[in-house]
């Protein structure tokens, strides 16, 4: 079994009433000078922008606020956030949203105790020493950002996106109110959903099958959420459903389903270089991606992918068949996608073919210039990388 540390210090205060708590909150963890962080319309639109900028000022916390964050978050306004900071003398940040906001958030917060360009974190050439403390009022839940160590910034000159991933990073604390949630659109709900689900799978298709606990506890994460998504598309305001989403994106994403087991993160890597590339949901490119990653690599651990097939897909197991259950495995995944909504090609994804061009580019910078590997149930070279996208065009 593999030694592992399990470090998931995230005071997460869930529920209708959280957010009152948010002024206490930001005191008890340092802050006396606030950026209030945020993306586009929804949390102006909601009002709760509004209800939490009030609840500062009630709490006797002067603020300044920066807005206009975008799905797949952009450094230029990173290194405006961390201008903003240091004229404004800023010692937290608080992020209002989801994944992007609360990355960018983290970005800046590095950004401010750095004397050089935060860029060189997600280049692997520099390393914090310090970074501001981030708090977050959670909107979507998908990408897990409010418990993880991980921010994942895109570089507009060169289409990059990368991540970096220090325990730093991990948020002071996370107000979520599934409440908030109910205004998300189906997609943007879906691709939350495959998210946090792909951030438990990543973890699942391993090599390692000695630690039990950690599967079992995998498993019935993905059962649950199947359950609830489709519960909250056919009625978006169902409390219940949208708390269990909301709990499960940050149970999945904060370390939990990976103590014991070696990660893989390959389907990740590939899809950053979707979003990097063509701007789309994350979500919705890791769908794209995950079926011809899993039937290029299942024969590594083919009972785990059985397993899965069996235990999460209610696939009936072939006992006479491992590789036939497997792939009708990765065959209900497919249908468990369409059925919410996702696409499971980059045709689907991105509305065209994609070019042979297109894919030698990002098998490039998903390599680092044929320099890097990812994956760890198989480790994926840059032609690994480059037949994947070919099965997955
Ligand atoms: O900008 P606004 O108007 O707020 O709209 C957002 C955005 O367009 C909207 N939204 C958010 N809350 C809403 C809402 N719309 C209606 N009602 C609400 N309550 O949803 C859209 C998507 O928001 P975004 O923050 O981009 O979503 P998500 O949480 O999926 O974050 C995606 C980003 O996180 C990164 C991804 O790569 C991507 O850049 N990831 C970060 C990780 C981490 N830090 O640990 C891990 C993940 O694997 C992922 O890579
Ligand atoms: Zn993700």
């Amino acid at each position: 079994m593999k030694d592992f540390k399990y470090y998931a210090p995230t005071e997460v205060v869930f529920g209708e009433q959280s957010e009152e708590q948010v002024a206490r909150l930001v005191k008890k963890y340092g802050g006396t000078k606030v950026l209030v962080h945020y993306g586009g319309k929804s949390a102006e639109r909601s009002g709760l922008l509004g209800k939490i900028c009030g609840l500062l000022t009630e709490g006797g916390i002067p603020f300044v606020s920066l807005g206009g964050v975008v799905p797949n978050p952009r450094l230029s306004l990173a290194k405006q956030g961390i201008e903003l900071c240091r004229k404004e003398g800023v010692d937290f940040i608080l992020a209002i949203g989801g994944g992007s906001v609360i990355d960018s958030a983290k970005c800046i917060a590095y950004g401010v105790c750095m004397e050089g360009d935060v860029w060189d974190l997600y280049l692997g050439n520099a390393t914090p020493t310090a970074m501001l403390p981030v708090g977050c009022v959670v909107t979507i839940p998908a990408a897990g950002s409010e418990m993880s160590e991980a921010s994942v910034i895109t570089n507009e000159d060169g289409d990059v996106k990368l991540g970096y991933s220090n325990n730093l990073s991990r948020p002071k604390f996370a107000i979520m109110n599934p409440r908030r949630t109910f205004t998300l659109p189906p997609y943007q709900t879906a691709a939350g959903v495959t998210d946090m689900m792909m951030h438990t799978m990543e973890r699942y298709f391993t090599k390692d099958d000695d630690m039990d606990f950690t599967t079992d506890v995998a498993e019935a994460m993905l059962r649950s959420i199947k359950t609830a998504v489709f519960a909250v598309l056919r009625n978006p305001e169902d409390y219940r459903y949208r708390a269990q989403i909301m709990w499960g994106g940050s149970l999945m994403h904060n370390g939990l389903t990976g103590c014991g087991v070696t990660d893989d993160w390959a389907t990740h890597q590939l899809e950053h270089e979707l979003s990097g590339m063509f701007d789309v949901t994350h979500g919705a490119g890791l769908a794209a991606i995950w079926p011809s990653w899993a039937r290029y690599v299942m024969n590594e651990n083919l009972p785990r992918f059985v397993r899965f097939a069996v235990n999460v897909m209610d696939v009936p197991n072939d006992f006479t068949d491992p590789e036939g259950t497997a792939l009708r495995g990765i065959e209900a995944m497919e249908r468990f996608y369409h059925a919410i909504g996702m696409p499971t090609t980059i045709r689907e994804l991105i509305g065209r073919d994609v070019t042979d061009d297109e894919i030698r580019e990002m098998a490039r910078k998903c390599s680092r210039d044929y320099t890097a590997t990812c994956g760890a149930l198989r480790v994926l070279h840059a032609d690994d990388m480059e037949a994947i996208y070919r099965m997955a065009r």
